[in-house]
């Protein structure tokens, strides 16, 4: 316990250090080629930009001043169309969602308006980082369970990630409040089959416990495997909470708009916290992607619908990426959707002066090492690891493949010289 007045609150402490904060802090310092952070270094689809500029400079003076606190009314009305054909049901969109400050807030309001103190929550390893420390701080108590690799030593598919169904069903009693899913995965790219989904659910009616499905990636899917919404499965509307967000959905990270959608009786819960903690987002962002959503969802099932283009303009440098990763020696897991990419480094160790970092995890070591020595900074997955399983995550590193192919390129190369510098040394 904190003996100190000015301490950080109990709730919040032993999440002190987000990766984040100190992977931008060293990207600025030693001015890397980063392919750490999940954005692209080119420009998002231009209508969308155009829309701000046209939103902030409207002749309305209204529409720089605060919208409807729960959803601007035209953002709303766009995203219930857009989930509505999605999930095939009609979303109300004043009841059925809410938008939020990124998904991150949805993320915030979704675990602070459900989760009660000694409530339990399931936590599938790796996990995006502030789930753990989200639901400390709304009293729950977080289990984890972690996805392994089946195979190794060789290059695999993030299908290969594979949950145990006995160990999964154990963590469920009567204490379990929550479960939270993430799909396609961030960062191992992984897209739950139907299968897995369905696994969840039977244990999610079984227990009378909420699922919460970030699926911030949903546009992002490589063929031949397709995204399946866990709300979409029988018994499960009633109780999954679905996030999303536009920074993903339009390669747009720094509008942080994000919504949640499900049923009213569970977004209630949501809409009191986000009331009482932001109240509101921005209105001319929220305008210009409800601008932008008008436009996509009058040509969803063309080949040049941004939600569809994106998966064609990524899936060439998810492929350029893992050829190069393999040519170097590391074993990536290849994607099935999202734009990251995980590979383990293991193989190269003896190329690397670990020793120079004090971090307690290698991956951090590495990546640390790397960015400084090497010029080229990727994220160590440990952080998306509990304290126990962390080792689990320490032989790998992620890169962002969501660059321009000269950035690409330019990783290639650097990585290339690297190891052949290293080899003749
Ligand atoms: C899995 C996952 N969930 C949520 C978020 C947060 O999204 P936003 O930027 O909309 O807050 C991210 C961002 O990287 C993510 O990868």
């Amino acid at each position: 316990m904190s003996t100190n007045k000015f301490d950080l609150p109990a709730r919040y402490q032993g999440a002190t250090k987000s990766v984040w904060v100190e992977y931008i802090q060293l990207a600025l310092q030693y001015k890397p080629l980063n392919l750490g952070q999940g954005f692209p270094d080119y420009h998002a689809p231009k209508y969308a930009l155009d829309a701000l500029a046209a939103a902030a400079n409207s002749p309305d003076p209204l529409a720089n001043q605060y919208t409807r606190g729960f959803g601007h009314p035209r953002l709303v009305q766009a995203l219930g169309r857009m989930y509505s054909g999605l999930v095939g049901r009609t979303i109300n969109p004043l009841s059925e969602i809410l938008v939020t400050v990124g998904a991150y807030e949805a993320l915030y309001a979704t675990i602070q308006g459900h989760v009660d103190q000694g409530d339990e929550v399931i936590i599938i390893e790796p996990f995006f980082d502030c789930y753990e420390p989200m639901v400390k701080a709304a009293g729950g108590v977080a289990r984890f369970i972690p996805l392994v690799p089946t195979v190794t030593g060789r290059t695999i598919s993030s299908e290969d990630w594979k949950l145990d169904p006995l160990e999964l069903a154990k963590l469920f009693n009567e204490k379990t409040k929550m479960i939270i899913i993430n799909t396609p995965h961030n960062p191992l790219g992984k897209v739950m089959s139907r299968q897995e989904l369905q696994m969840v659910a039977d244990l999610c009616v079984q227990w009378n416990v909420l699922c919460v499905s970030d699926e911030v990636y949903e546009h992002m899917v490589y063929a031949p495997f397709q995204h399946v919404r866990i709300c979409t499965l029988p018994g499960m509307w009633d109780r999954t909470i679905t996030i999303g967000s536009a920074g993903k959905t339009f390669s747009l990270t720094g509008w942080k708009i994000g919504w949640a959608y499900g049923p009213e009786s569970l977004m209630r819960n949501l809409q009191m916290v986000h009331q009482n903690c932001v109240y509101t987002c921005a209105t001319p962002i929220q305008e210009a992607i409800a601008v932008g959503f008008e436009k996509e969802l009058d040509q969803l099932t063309s080949p040049d619908c941004y939600f569809n283009s994106i998966s064609t303009e990524l899936v060439t440098k998810r492929d350029y990426m893992a050829r190069f990763l393999e040519d170097i020696g590391m074993h990536p897991t290849i994607p099935q959707g999202g734009y990251f990419m995980v590979a383990d480094w293991s193989k190269l160790a003896d190329k690397v002066n670990l020793s120079e970092e004090t971090d307690r995890y290698s991956d951090y070591r590495f990546t640390k090492w790397m960015t400084k020595t090497v010029g080229l900074q990727g994220i160590p997955p440990s952080a998306f690891y509990s304290d126990e399983h962390k080792a689990l995550g320490e032989s790998f590193v992620r890169y962002c493949f969501f660059k321009r192919d000269d950035t690409l390129e330019r990783a290639a190369n650097i990585l290339t010289e690297w190891k052949n510098k290293t080899k003749t040394n």
